[in-house]
């Protein structure tokens, strides 16, 4: 293998919020059924944020779970990397209000913005600020709440998005386990795809736009899915390329839960069969940046992974970007 790891996965921890959307709830909703859900989609049901809830919130008890599995002190986490394209305010940074809410005050903190691929950057990201020496505890968290953004009146979008967040610690490795690589892309040219136009610089929140429901999500569907399973087919073979991973020796395919047939696109293309691809798109429907770390979670403790495994995973969203990482835990 290629591949020697810097950093190396300490503790999980991820969370869901109580409250719980099912298709036949959406049937009530918009002209949706079950069934269309289903077959295009794999989606049963989503969870959302409470109102009186917020992105930190969720952040923060996905990552005070991730540090006591660690067993560590909050005191030793140096740098909060948070993945979220659906942050508590304009600014600042989302990562502040975790920084505070768990009381991580020794940390430098910041928040990066790639979508559903936010959580792969953010190990790219936090690998090479440990692997500079001056960082020995991040914390690696992708968290969501595209409930907040969803048009409810778009049956397009809203059978697809669910809230959560999942969280990493990760440590300088012991040199065998580990995060072994790390691929991430992206290309601007189609950020008009899927994207939310309002309450930026482009489009303020004024009555005006707010009419025109410029601050939810717009999706072109069927081009995201083109582009997605090119994307994630791509990085999930890159990933084998720069490792010198084969296909058999992948214990486990974690990819993005979007939709149920681009996950196994993407497992065909890397040549992984279905019982090593891990789903959980029918419980939480796409919770974004959360959706690979929420994964990853569940299947370390659920013992779907185990110590020496690898685990691959694979990601795509807007922007578009994308990417794919391996562990060996
Ligand atoms: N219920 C019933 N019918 C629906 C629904 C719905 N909720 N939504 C769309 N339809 C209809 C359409 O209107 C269309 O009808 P028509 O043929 O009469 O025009 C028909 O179903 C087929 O629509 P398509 O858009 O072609 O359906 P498709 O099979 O492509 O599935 C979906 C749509 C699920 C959105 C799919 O395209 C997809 O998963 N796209 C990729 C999403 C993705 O990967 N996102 C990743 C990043 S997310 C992020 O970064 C935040």
């Amino acid at each position: 293998m290629k591949a020697t790891p810097t950093s190396m996965i300490i503790g999980s921890g991820s969370y869901v919020p109580e409250k719980i959307l099912t298709n036949q709830d959406l049937e009530k909703i918009v002209d949706t059924s079950d069934e269309w859900i289903q077959t295009r989609t794999g989606m049963k049901l989503r969870h959302i944020i409470a109102d009186d809830e917020n992105t930190s919130d969720m952040a923060a008890k996905a990552a005070s779970k991730a540090i006591a599995d660690a067993g560590i002190s909050v005191n030793e986490i140096d740098l909060i990397v948070i993945a979220t394209i659906s942050g508590d305010v304009g600014f600042p940074s989302t990562a502040c209000y975790v920084q505070e809410l768990i009381g991580a005050h020794d940390a430098a903190v910041f928040d990066i913005s790639a979508a559903c691929s936010g959580f792969i950057y953010g190990l790219e990201i936090a690998t090479a600020q440990i692997a500079t020496g001056k960082y020995q505890k991040v914390l690696v968290i992708g968290v969501e709440a595209l409930s907040r953004m969803t048009d409810y009146k778009d049956r397009n979008t809203c059978v697809l998005f669910g809230d959560g967040a999942g969280a990493v610690v990760l440590a300088p490795s012991d040199g065998k386990k580990g995060i072994l690589q790390t691929y991430i892309r992206s290309d601007g040219r189609l950020n008009q795809l899927l994207h939310v136009p309002g309450f930026g610089t482009k489009h303020p929140p004024t009555h005006e736009n707010v009419d025109q429901r410029l601050h939810y999500i717009r999706m072109e569907g069927r081009e995201v899915f083109k582009h997605a399973v090119k994307a994630m087919g791509d990085a999930a073979v890159k990933i084998l390329k720069l490792t010198g991973l084969k296909s058999e020796d992948v214990s486990l395919l974690i990819s993005h839960q979007a939709n149920l047939r681009i996950i196994d696109a993407t497992a065909k293309r890397a040549g992984i069969d279905a019982e090593r691809v891990y789903i959980n798109i029918d419980k939480y429907g796409n919770t974004s940046a959360a959706s690979i770390p929420l994964a990853l979670d569940e299947a370390l403790k659920e013992g779907v992974l185990k110590e020496n495994d690898i685990v691959v995973l694979v990601a795509f969203g807007a922007g578009f970007t994308w990417g794919s990482a391996a562990i060996r835990i």
